[in-house]
Formats: structure tokens, C-alpha cells, sequence
């Protein structure tokens, strides 16, 4: 890439007001993500996607959908819900929470997908679906779907992993957050903590068992699994704002080696 190519790259980089992934747009041209999936991209538990048409359903700036391009796949189809106000908000942030957000992303969340899509050259096509509308009639059906830190979003993640289940032949990538204690202490038993208030927007948050039920209870079958590992943050994201939320941060870096968002990703095929 040139120098004035790079430098407007740059410029579009700098003038969106919100990155959720960090993503190397050209050599050494980084966005300022919240959260940083390169380091850990290749432990998940990836099926051969090479020839493939794959979905990545609620994409953001695209990540996955980029890297299952990188991958090989023939065909990427991104979906994701551009208006938060069609988030799942808990009662007591539906008044507040879409229009906090607007505020922060000047109701561009769609952006950084556009820019990065640019950049990178990508052939990926983004489409306006909630995942609770995947249907072989809305999408067709894929070869393989990849899901990646929705389902704790959702009040009724299994109604969406039914329907990530009517549109997938051959593989599901899941992957997670999941409660770091209660995967430890009940390694076996599938439990999930409730939240549903507030504005990080957290329905149900499994334990790494539960997180697998989920799948199975859906239609799937799994085949592999990872431990638990941590999402590091990017450099933008703001950080821990209390003592408590600092204090987890440590715990968090000292059983998972690093700081981040606790997460287990699990390979499954639709056994039904
Ligand atoms: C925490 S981000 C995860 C981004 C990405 N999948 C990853 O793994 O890094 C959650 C994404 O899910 C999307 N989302 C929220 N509710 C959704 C819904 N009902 N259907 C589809 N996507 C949804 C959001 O717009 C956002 O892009």
C-alpha cells in the first residue's frame, strides 16, 4: 500500500468513533478494537472451511467473517442487526441503553464493517438479520456457521441456536464467554448464571458445560472443545471503571495468563 492510500486508510480508521475488533487492514495498519481476537483465532477449534459457504452471524466490524474468507471459504455471508434499539435490552435499559450507544457510535455501527470490507478487499457480504430470523428462506443454508460472543447477548439463546441449527448442514464454531468459577467448580454439571439487568446487555453466562448443553440442546452434537481462554482486550477498549471489575481483571489474568473475557469455543455438527 502506498504512503497516501495508507495515510487516508488511516484517516477513515481514526474518523469512526467505535471499533469492536482490532483487525490489520494493510502491514502494520491496526484498528483500535475493543477486543483483540488475533491471538487467540488460532486455538479455536475451526473446521476445514476451505471451498465452503459460511455464515458469521452478528459479525460487528466482521473478524470472523474475515477470517473465514482467510481461510478458504467459497462464500461468507456476515449478518448482524445494525440498530441496537433491536438488541435484546434487559426492562431497565430499554429506555436508555439504545440511545447511550447511539450516542457513543453516532449511529454508524455499521461503519467499521464498510471500512474494513474496503480495505481488505473483501468479497464477504453483510446482511441485516436478527439471528432469531435465519431461515433457509431469509439466508439458504450454509456449510458452516460461526458463532462468536452473541448467545449471553440474547434473552432466548436457544431459540436462536434453533435457528442457527435450520440453516446449518455441517458445522457449528460456538464460542462463548463463560463463568470461569462455575466452570471450575462444576466441571461436568451444565449451570449458567442469570443476569438480565444493566447495560453490559448480559442475558445467561454458562459454564463451560453449559455452554456445550446449549449446543446439545439445540440440535448438535460436539465434537471438540477448548478450555477456557481469555478474549484479550484491544486498546480501546476503556477498561475496568471500578475496584471490583479490577480486581476480577487480576483473577482472570492469573488463571488464564493474560487479561480478557473468559470464553470456551466448542466444534459441534447438527446430530438431528
Ligand atoms: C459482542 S458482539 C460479538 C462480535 C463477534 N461475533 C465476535 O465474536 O467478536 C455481539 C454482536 O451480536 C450482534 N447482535 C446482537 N443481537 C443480535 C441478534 N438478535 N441477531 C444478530 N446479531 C445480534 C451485535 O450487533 C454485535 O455485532
Amino acid at each position: 500500500m502506498g504512503a497516501p492510500a495508507e495515510v487516508e486508510l488511516r484517516e477513515r480508521i481514526g474518523g469512526h468513533p467505535l471499533w469492536y475488533h482490532t483487525l490489520e487492514l494493510a502491514p502494520g495498519v491496526l484498528t483500535p478494537g475493543w477486543f483483540d481476537l488475533r491471538p487467540i483465532v488460532g486455538r479455536l477449534p475451526w473446521p476445514d472451511v476451505r471451498g465452503k459457504r459460511c455464515l458469521d452471524v452478528g459479525t460487528y466490524d466482521g473478524f470472523l467473517a474475515f477470517e473465514l474468507e482467510r481461510r478458504g471459504a467459497r462464500e461468507v455471508i456476515a449478518t448482524d442487526i445494525g440498530d441496537e434499539r433491536a438488541w435484546d435490552w434487559p426492562p431497565d435499559m430499554r429506555g436508555t441503553g439504545p440511545t447511550k450507544l447511539t450516542e457513543l457510535v453516532s449511529g454508524e455501527r455499521a461503519r467499521g464493517f464498510e471500512i474494513a470490507h474496503d480495505a481488505l478487499g473483501s468479497s464477504v457480504r453483510r446482511l441485516e438479520c436478527s439471528v432469531y430470523d435465519l431461515s433457509p428462506e431469509t439466508v439458504g443454508r450454509f456449510d458452516v456457521v460461526v458463532c462468536g460472543s452473541l448467545l449471553l447477548h440474547l434473552r432466548d439463546p436457544q431459540r436462536a441456536l434453533e435457528a442457527i441449527h435450520g440453516v446449518c448442514d455441517q458445522a457449528l464454531l460456538s464460542a462463548e464467554e463463560v463463568r470461569l468459577g462455575l466452570s471450575a467448580l462444576h466441571p461436568r454439571r451444565p449451570l449458567a448464571e442469570l443476569n438480565g439487568s444493566g447495560e453490559l446487555l448480559q442475558w445467561w453466562v454458562p459454564n463451560s458445560a453449559g455452554h456445550r448443553r446449549m449446543l446439545f440442546a439445540a440440535g448438535f452434537e460436539v465434537l471438540r472443545a477448548t478450555r477456557p481462554y481469555a478474549v484479550p482486550f484491544g486498546v480501546g477498549h476503556p477498561g475496568p471503571n471500578d475496584l471490583g471489575a479490577r480486581l476480577r481483571l487480576w483473577r482472570r489474568r492469573l488463571v488464564l495468563g493474560h487479561a480478557g473475557v473468559p470464553h470456551a469455543a466448542a466444534l459441534a455438527r447438527p446430530r438431528l
